[in-house]
């Protein structure tokens, strides 16, 4: 079944409370859900309650004390059906499920030999029968029973308000959720963990008393998510005045998580790899990935749970929103531009493929069949793109009106798209309603730009047009494009836009805001004395592929002087495009691959730059990803992109070696690990260096004396993967001294089966299979599948796309297998399946052979048909 946005309905029965008890047992876990319900007709006068349910078995259904049988209800495999005569009743449903079964790790399910429970989006209604709806907004009180010697420790949402011993070595207790909640915001925990405690002070003078939960061997790795925590809180109340509003905040660390994290009210879990933190055991991305996940759940709880959404299609409102919150977040914690192009690094290479493939939905997707598939890059990335569209239109204090007036007008409802944006509107009197084709329409705009110079009246021209899909877009976009003028020296320039276009720009420090909203607009600047050269989109002011008419001098320019951080970067990263562009027609000519001497000159001169922040230049001098030179060709010439890849590595190692040694070295210190700002750049620009010095056999010694210090995980790791491309006595020594090492803990483990997935080694598949057949590989933990198929298909470009297509075979028969243990795992694994279309002849077909070797399978769950049946369309 599809379900669409339009056809949305809102519910005839609220449930004001209610009262779960569940008695735990792996096999055998009884719940006993005690609802409060009234009749209130919205759409229509239909009386029918229907009720969701999966998965679960129903023992006994009561209304008002009155047993219910079989012929007073419908029951099937999604629905449970009655026809209450009352406006209000209670309804009392007894259910019986078997938690030790889930391999889906949705609704309750065991990790470690722990309970614990995922619920978003639909999980709840496999735990209980329910109004399994965002809308439905209602009291929780949640009792639990339980082994006392298993589960030591019973958490959900809320204050706990009684616990007690009971006979044949039981306990339970009793907690309360003060606040109204919809159901995917349940959480239940019961198992025998640790905790390290803290308290925060509030800014209105509450304290809160902080909780991390983890396994006990990690109790020594909780430190870091503590301090994210507390940094989140105060963040979150000096930039938004968002106060925390229980007495307690609980996060849980579990070993099998489909995905980051979940915001469950004052009961996070976590996957793992996003609370368990130190030096020798996690990399300075862990860390920042933690201090992010840890703050953007925390914001969550006003973005999602405060103010929820009013169905699923509006699941960017709260998404979309609280990653934004969390790029600024990390923007003040470590650095606002570094953070910036992180974020468009990872937007281009895995939302505009989403958005340029067969998957490509507008953020606010208008159907879904199966709604775990659109927890996207396009909803979350996409998504937050465009609520910085809001604060770069409105500016901070701006949005920062808009946000108030979104709290004081929905807070305790589930709400809309629309409705956030009416209070962005109204809160700054201006009208935004065009800002609503953002919402409705998929794929990446590109916007072209032309420039007209007249000489003698002085003028600058800069048209700009936008398209989407190749067309004029249906209703056009609002894009602002963030714009700036130099001379040709570098030299800023001030130019004054003509009078007429006042109302479509805006001064912004140095820079020009352009407002565009037709489908072509022409900005015109008087007063020009000489042609300029042009920074345009700074800060990548909008989502958008730009087509400049800037040619490598301009970029040179650009990369070398250009005030803006963003633009910088970017011409850094055009022209090592450019280069490897001319590469690739000389590999298709059969003639010799060269370096392009502007490329040559630009990198020389960020390398020689010691004014430049190391962070920015260790991104300046990372090549694009192979998959981003890929995404530029309409039918991706992958040998000729994978050679010129290569080829380019290894000139600039051989051209620039004096002063990438150089630079390797100074930076090497002998300091313990600090998560610091300085100390991150320090060390990933030496491992930029590394990695370049590695393309000469000569400097592999060096990775092997970097591995060997085992300073901190992010050396370690840095070391080690230069190692794994090379298939040599000391890096089989090196990734079996790792094993030895950390076999023992799962996170660094996965890392050694990710260098091992991700090498560009010539026998791949072989290692690929050996390493599904490692006692250690376990198909129901989604981060080691992660971190060998994961990694195979989305990483390892050169490897997945062997012309053979055995790549191919492999996942598909890999996606097959995991469809039956874990369908929401199975369904994120076919995503470099699906742009089968962009590959060559050979390749396409192996690829279709591939995805409809998927589709044929019997059994194919809900998730894994709706992408492979969309990709083959
Ligand atoms: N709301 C969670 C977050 O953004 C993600 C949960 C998604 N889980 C899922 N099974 N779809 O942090
Ligand atoms: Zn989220």
């Amino acid at each position: 079944v599809t379900h669409y946005l339009k056809d949305y309905q809102p519910s005839n029965y609220q449930i004001d409370s209610i009262e779960l008890t569940f008695d735990l047992d792996p096999l055998a876990t009884r719940v006993t859900n005690v609802m409060q319900m009234t009749f209130s007709p919205n759409a229509s006068d239909d009386r029918r309650l229907v009720l969701n349910g999966q998965k679960i078995t129903l023992l006994e259904c009561w209304i008002n004390g009155n047993l219910l049988s079989a012929e007073d209800y419908d029951l099937d495999d999604e629905f449970l059906t009655l026809s209450p005569s009352l406006d209000a009743f209670e309804l009392k449903i007894v259910t019986q499920c078997a938690p030790q079964n889930n391999t889906s790790l949705e609704g309750l399910y065991r990790t470690s030999g722990n309970y614990c429970t995922q619920c978003e989006a639909l999980g709840f209604q496999t735990i209980t029968y329910y109004l399994d709806r965002p809308d439905v907004l209602s009291f929780f009180t949640t009792k639990i029973i339980a082994d006392k010697s298993q589960n030591a420790v019973l958490l959900s949402n809320g204050n706990l308000v009684e616990a007690s011993d009971l006979p044949d070595g039981k306990h339970y207790a009793v907690w309360h959720d003060p606040f109204k909640k919809p159901c995917y915001l349940f959480a239940l925990v019961a198992g025998n963990l640790s905790l390290i405690q803290d308290t925060y002070q509030t800014m209105d003078g509450r304290l809160v008393d902080l909780r991390i939960y983890v396994e006990p061997q990690n109790i020594d790795k909780c430190d870091h998510a503590m301090a994210s925590l507390k940094k989140s809180m105060q963040w979150d109340e000096e930039r938004y005045g968002l106060v925390y509003d229980l007495d307690i905040y609980m996060i849980v660390a579990v070993d099998d998580f489909n995905m980051g994290a979940m915001e469950n009210k004052g009961l996070n879990v976590f996957n793992s790899k996003f609370v368990l933190a130190k030096p020798e055991t996690a990399t300075d991305v862990d860390y920042e990935g933690i201090e992010s996940v840890i703050a953007h759940e925390y914001f969550h709880n006003w973005t999602g749970n405060r103010v929820t959404c009013r169905d699923w299609f509006q699941l960017t409102l709260k998404e979309g929103l609280t990653v934004f919150r969390d790029q600024e977040f990390t923007g003040d914690m470590l650095s606002i531009p570094v953070k910036r192009i992180e974020d468009v690094k990872r937007l281009r290479s895995n939302q505009f493929p989403e958005d340029a493939g067969p998957m490509a939905h507008p953020i606010q997707p208008q159907s879904y069949i199966e709604m775990n598939n659109f927890y996207t890059m396009t909803v979350y990335e996409k998504g937050a793109e465009v609520v910085r569209l809001y604060q770069t239109l409105l500016g901070r204090d701006g949005f920062r009106k808009g946000m108030d007036l979104y709290f004081q007008r929905h807070d305790g409802q589930a709400v809309t798209v629309e409705d956030f944006r009416n209070a962005m509107a109204d809160a700054n009197h201006v009208d935004l309603s065009q800002m609503q084709a953002w919402y409705v329409q998929e794929g990446t705009p590109v916007v072209t730009a032309k420039t007209h110079y007249d000489a003698k009246l002085q003028t600058l021209t800069l048209s700009l047009e936008q398209t989407l899909k190749g067309k004029v877009p249906q209703q056009p976009l609002m894009i602002p494009v963030l714009i700036g003028f130099m001379g040709y020296d570098g030299q800023p320039l001030t130019l004054m836009p003509s009078v007429q276009d006042k109302n479509s720009l805006e001064e912004r420090g140095d820079s020009w805001l352009l407002k565009l909203t037709e489908p072509k607009q022409d900005f015109i600047f008087e007063q020009v004395a000489t042609y300029p050269v042009i920074s345009y989109l700074r800060d990548f002011s909008a989502p958008i592929i730009l087509k400049t008419p800037n040619a490598l001098p301009e970029l040179e320019v650009l990369a070398q002087y250009d005030s803006n951080a963003f633009v910088r970067w970017e011409s850094m990263q055009a022209l090592a495009l450019a280069s490897m562009e001319q590469g690739v027609s000389a590999y298709q000519q059969q003639q010799p691959l060269t370096l392009l001497p502007s490329f040559a000159a630009a990198f020389a001169s960020v390398l020689a730059d010691s004014s430049l922040d190391l962070s920015l230049k260790a991104l300046a001098l990372t090549l694009p990803e192979m998959t981003y030179v890929a995404d530029q060709y309409t039918e991706i010439p992958l040998e000729a992109i994978q050679a010129v890849h290569q080829f380019t590595q290894q000139a600039l190692a051989e051209k620039f070696s004096q002063a990438l040694l150089q630079t390797y070295e100074s930076l090497q210190v002998n300091e313990p690990y600090r998560y610091e700002k300085q100390a991150i750049a320090q060390r990933k620009l030496k491992n930029v260096c590394l990695k370049y010095l590695a393309k000469l056999p000569q400097n592999l010694a060096i990775a092997v004396n970097q591995f060997e210090q085992k300073s901190n995980m992010t050396d370690v790791l840095s070391a080690l993967e230069v190692l794994s491309h090379h298939q040599t006595a000391d890096s089989a020594k090196c990734l079996q001294a790792f094993y030895q090492d950390w076999s023992k803990d799962s996170l660094v483990l996965d890392k050694w089966f990710s260098i091992q997935a991700a090498a560009q080694v010539p026998d791949i598949l072989a290692q690929i299979n050996q390493l599904l057949q490692h006692p250690d590989f376990k198909y129901t933990n989604p981060n080691r599948v992660r971190s060998v198929l994961g990694v195979f298909g989305r990483l390892n470009w050169v490897g997945f796309h062997q012309a053979s297509g055995t790549g191919y075979q492999l996942l598909a028969e890999q996606v097959i297998k995991l469809n039956g243990i874990n369908p929401q795992i199975a369904s994120r694994l076919v995503a470099p399946l699906s742009h089968w279309k962009r590959y060559d002849s050979g390749r396409r077909l192996l690829m279709r052979q591939a995805l409809e070797s998927i589709l044929a399978t019997e059994n194919l769950s809900k998730d894994v048909y709706e992408i492979v049946s969309r990709s083959l369309a």
